[in-house]
């Protein structure tokens, strides 16, 4: 009745922008991942309460802003039934869910990424659930897309699927957090800027952006050459598809009715420093998610050099290092 959970977010070198159901929350095309640490979320979760309740950061969220984490939860509950009968799905009770994220505010690394995929499996694992990776995944994924892939370490490829009911829409592990030591530099540009949730800005681009569909038909030939770069540890090549992907994502926003646009000024200077940088022989690419940080990788022997130039530009007020990190996993707690 009780499970606590680590989980780490995740950057898409491959984005995920766009969905092909949204009750369900099916992407369009598939995504792929790299999964963060040593930055986390730590959820614990106890079945067996009056009510469902969840505290994050030590405020409790009210009913009106939790409304996919009571969908997951009806979820497991209708797995527990099917798999255990009724009475187990009334035995549960309500969840009681203490959730933590340790990243420093405005970091801009998606909090729903490592949010829902500590969820995921805390509820599964609380409820005694046992499912496979890829239905664990495909769970997570009904929280929010890029969660799906948060259940694993290192390099991870999200699938679209074809099936209306989602069962084929789930995340997979390519390679593990030690197949390549990268560093991610993320250059906070802006504290505590509102802006417009990722859900809502892809909704929008999918709706009125004239780009969307060329954006969409650039992703599943951009996973592919992204896996054959990665296998190949290929720096240039790799930073050939993600600068491509996140521009395509972002000139795909830029172009709804009204604009979605996540850059600030200091968005753009990173970008030129950045290539200031590979034009001087330094082994560095960008990409940006939803918002106006940019996250910068490099190889491991390289941070130094590049948190320095990225703390020297205009508009960086600070640098997080981040490193590859392990799938969400159950702990004590
Ligand atoms: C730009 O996973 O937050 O970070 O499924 O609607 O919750 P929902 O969206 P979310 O979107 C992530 C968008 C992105 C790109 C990516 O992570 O692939």
């Amino acid at each position: 009745m009780h499970a606590s959970v680590v989980a780490h977010p995740n950057i898409a070198l491959v984005k995920y922008w766009g969905k092909r159901d949204s009750r369900l929350n099916l992407p369009a095309a598939g995504s792929l991942s790299l999964t963060l640490g040593p930055v986390a979320t730590r959820t614990s979760l106890t079945f067996g309460a009056e009510e469902d309740s969840l505290e994050l950061n030590g405020v409790a969220v009210p009913a009106a802003k939790r409304l996919r984490v009571a969908t997951l939860l009806d979820r497991v509950r209708d797995l527990v039934a099917l798999e255990q009968g009724p009475a187990a799905r009334a035995a549960l009770g309500g969840a009681r869910i203490l959730s933590t994220n340790d990243f420093p505010t405005a970091a801009g690394l998606a909090s729903s990424s490592s949010g829902f995929a500590a969820l995921a499996l805390a509820a599964t694992e609380a409820a005694g659930l046992h499912l496979s990776l890829p239905q664990l995944s495909a769970l997570a994924r009904e929280g929010s897309g890029s969660a799906a892939r948060s259940l694993f370490g290192g390099f991870a490829r999200m699938h679209a699927g074809t099936r209306a009911d989602g069962t084929d829409a789930f995340a997979e592990p390519l390679f593990d957090e030690h197949h390549w030591d990268l560093r991610v530099v993320i250059a906070v540009t802006v504290e505590g800027e509102k802006e417009v949730a990722s859900t809502d800005g892809m909704n929008l681009t999918e709706r009125t952006s004239p780009y969307y569909p060329a954006w969409i038909e650039t992703v599943e030939p951009d996973v592919q050459s992204a896996m054959t770069a990665i296998a190949a540890r290929d720096f240039d090549h790799l930073a050939r598809i993600a600068e491509a992907s996140a521009l395509r994502m972002h000139a795909s926003a830029i172009a709804a009715d009204p604009g979605v646009l996540y850059w600030r000024g200091a968005t753009v200077e990173v970008i030129h420093e950045v290539r200031r940088l590979r034009a001087g022989g330094l082994p560095v690419f960008f990409t940006i998610d939803a918002g106006p940080h940019v996250k910068v990788f490099t190889p491991a022997d390289e941070v130094s050099a590049v948190v320095r130039a990225l703390e020297a530009t205009p508009g960086v007020l600070r640098t997080i290092v981040t490193t590859p990190a392990a799938g969400a996993h159950l702990v004590h707690g």
